[in-house]
């Protein structure tokens, strides 16, 4: 892989510590054995999530000062604007307060009651949100995706049979619209390419059915059709991220990811004005009045400028560059990971490395829990944990993939940091058989994961 040094110095740091074993073990005991339970102060380095970790510029921090605080029409609504047409190519759009935000809002507009959203892979929340509007998730992306050894460019594309299948199958009418997440969280922040993107779209076309992009990690998916895709070499990332979205009607994006703030999202409508007009009304009584949606105006200059930001070359190589960097280190010891590494994390599969914890008993999560035992490094289980339960029968199902992921915050982290997470998963892969599964001691019915707590069997 490329090595690019970060193209950035450090002004600010921030203490973080790390408190003795005893310690940890009595308090990821107390918390049932669930890492979102713990106290941040706790923890010596959270790789739970890339999402609203990132650190600020000296630019967005500036930007802050500029809040201009008017309920409505603040100037700082009319810069986010600008931003949003200039890198997404989209007229028209309304801030919220962060992804689900606008999932929150947008999808009851798009699903009626028992129609299919089809995703290459849905994200948790969205798959919540659209089960909570009466719509069911489906996932339809190529089958390479569960074969974490098996390298492919593009894991988050999607299987056009399937698509095509699936649509004959239950009829147009009964699919509320096609959901592109870039890139594929849930896969392991897998890209989807241009051409997948296209021909998505045209059987989309074919059968009148909208499309839409979940665009979390538009930047980071950019990134990778620029290095992996033909034709695409010479291209900007902002033209890139520009033609991605030309294929689609609208999108929802948590820009806690690639938009590095801390909190925001959005939903942006390429030209469709009545739906925009349904989605104006909608908002109101959610999120916020359209020119402010759940965010203050020093948060929307933020984000205009973190847009900015994430689209310059130099930030993605050292970025996706530290993301492969801890991947090469674990792989080199024998850690099996996914390959090839996604944009935003390591994920470790678990199933390979822990065969005798069946998925009912969680293996991945049994890793992370011992993660945290060994090097206070909190990482999140992707896999039967997070999937949760049938709907309609009530059975725990089996995810096809069980794994570990360690997300790497943008601009926070050091390469040290990654060697301490390394060398923590590299002890315990050498004790690996004397892992224990875990069993609920509660379980909530929604989102289970985070405030489910466990015991080891
Ligand atoms: N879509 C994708 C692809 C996401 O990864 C997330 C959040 C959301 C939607 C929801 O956005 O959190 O701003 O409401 N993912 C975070 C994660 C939480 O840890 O992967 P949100």
């Amino acid at each position: 892989y490329e090595r690019m040094a970060e193209p950035y110095r450090i002004k600010m740091v921030e203490k973080i510590r790390l408190i003795p074993k005893e310690e940890r073990e009595r308090k990821i005991a107390e918390v049932g054995y669930n890492q979102f339970g713990l106290k941040a102060e706790d923890i010596f380095i959270d790789l739970l999530t890339d999402s609203g970790t990132g650190a600020m510029s000296d630019y967005q921090w500036a930007g802050i000062m500029l809040g201009d605080e008017s309920y409505a029409g603040s100037r700082n609504f009319y810069n986010l604007q600008e931003t949003v047409e200039d890198i997404i190519g989209y007229k028209y759009f309304v801030p919220t307060h962060q992804g689900r935000g606008a999932e929150n809002v947008l999808f009851p507009i798009l699903i009626k009651e028992g129609q299919y959203v089809l995703g290459n892979m849905h994200f948790d929340t969205t798959k919540a949100h659209i089960e909570l509007k009466g719509g069911r998730a489906v996932n339809l992306i190529i089958d390479d995706a569960f074969e974490t050894q098996k390298e492919h460019p593009f894991k988050g594309n999607f299987d056009i049979d399937k698509l095509v299948h699936f649509i004959e199958d239950k009829g147009p009418e009964k699919c509320a619209f096609i959901l592109i997440t870039v890139t594929c969280n849930s896969a392991g922040g897998q890209p989807v390419s241009m051409e997948n993107i296209k021909k998505v779209k045209k059987v989309a076309d074919k059968y009148g059915i909208r499309v839409f992009f979940d665009a979390a990690r538009f930047a980071e998916n950019a990134y990778f059709i620029k290095k992996r895709e033909k034709g695409y070499e010479n291209k900007s990332i902002k033209e890139i991220a520009r033609e991605m979205f030309e294929y689609g009607d609208g999108l929802t994006m948590s820009a806690k990811k690639d938009g590095i703030v801390n909190i925001g999202g959005m939903i942006a409508i390429k030209d469709d004005e009545e739906l925009f007009e349904k989605v104006r009304q909608s908002i109101i009584p959610i999120e916020g009045f359209p020119t402010y949606g759940g965010l203050s105006g020093r948060d929307m200059e933020a984000l205009s400028r973190g847009l900015r930001e994430v689209v310059e070359e130099s930030y993605l190589q050292a970025r996706i560059g530290q993301v492969e960097y801890l991947a090469k280190l674990l792989d080199e010891a024998g850690v099996p990971v996914q390959k090839p590494t996604g944009g935003h994390a390591v994920f470790v599969d678990a199933k390979k490395m822990l065969p005798h914890i069946p998925y009912h008993q969680f293996p991945a999560q049994s890793l992370c829990v011992e993660l945290y035992k060994e090097a206070g490094v909190r990482g999140v289980e992707i896999g039967s944990f997070l999937l949760g339960r049938d709907p309609d029968t009530g059975e725990q199902l089996e995810s096809p993939l069980e794994l570990l992921r360690l997300t790497i915050p943008r601009r926070v982290y050091t390469n040290n940091h990654m060697d301490v997470v390394a060398e923590a998963l590299i002890n315990i892969s050498k004790r690996k058989d004397q892992l224990k599964g875990y069993e609920f001691e509660y379980e909530p019915k929604v989102l289970r994961h985070f405030i489910a707590r466990l015991k080891p069997i």
